[in-house]
């Protein structure tokens, strides 16, 4: 299974939920490898900062190639999950990944201008929908550190616009708030389920229906083939 964790935006969550979906697949007893495609290596530091505290399980880390697609494929064969961080100026893996990824996510925040990169993205996978190997590349949106005060609505203003602008572009029925944890994750090299549990209740709870939601949709998609 193939996993993409993608945008061309920087600094939308990609790497933290890329780490934290690893972790969370690992955690069903699941064999899993990370790669960072991303130069700045957000993915790779965390493993090191991991390693260097000994938190147990591991979860192997490597560098992608220029030419990801084959290796990717090949790592597909030998893993249970492949789990794919896109650095933000990597257009041309995109594409690549586009025509063998399970399940594509693509983190986006409220601001305007993530959304309309986000309508950018869109349009460009629908374009290779073509190539991919049931026709339609799976591509969803989840809405990354949306305010987290009861009475925001941001986030509904946020998926009212997408929809209107993209019909049928598929966002994530849970939307991740900003919180403090995600940034502990990058700090401790640890997921958000093994920091303190009072901390990260919340940011468990919603990447947890994350999960759960990407699990079902998987699931789906392998009933219908
Ligand atoms: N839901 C959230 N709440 C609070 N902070 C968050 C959340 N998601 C991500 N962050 C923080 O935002 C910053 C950017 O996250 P991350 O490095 O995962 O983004 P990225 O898309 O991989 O960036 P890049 O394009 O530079 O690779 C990090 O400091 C991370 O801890
Ligand atoms: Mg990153």
């Amino acid at each position: 299974m193939i996993i993409v964790v993608g945008h061309e935006k920087g600094g939308v969550g990609k790497s933290m939920l890329a780490v934290n979906l690893a972790w969370r697949i690992r955690q069903e007893g699941a064999s899993v490898m990370l790669v960072d495609t991303d130069s700045t290596g957000t993915s790779s530091g965390w493993y090191a900062i991991r390693q260097a505290h000994g938190v147990e399980p591991q979860i192997p880390v490597i560098k992608a190639p220029d030419n990801p697609g084959p290796v990717i494929v090949d790592l597909a064969g030998k893993y249970d999950a492949v789990i794919i961080d896109v650095g933000a100026r990597d257009y041309g893996k995109l594409g690549q990944l586009a025509r063998v990824v399970d399940f594509w996510l693509a983190p986006t925040q409220v601001s305007q201008g993530d959304l309309d990169s986000t309508l950018g993205l869109h349009a460009a996978v629908r374009a290779t929908d073509k190539f991919h190997k049931n026709g339609r590349v799976p591509f969803y949106v989840v809405l990354n550190r949306t305010p987290s005060g009861w009475n925001s609505s941001e986030d509904q203003d946020a998926r009212e616009y997408l929809e209107e602008l993209a019909p049928g572009i598929e966002i994530l029925r849970t939307g991740l708030k900003d919180r403090k944890s995600w940034r502990d994750v990058g700090k401790t090299g640890k997921s958000l389920f093994e920091l303190p549990r009072r901390d990260a209740v919340k940011a468990v709870e919603e990447f947890e229906d994350v999960y759960q939601e990407i699990v079902e949709r998987l699931e789906a998609k392998a009933a219908v083939q």
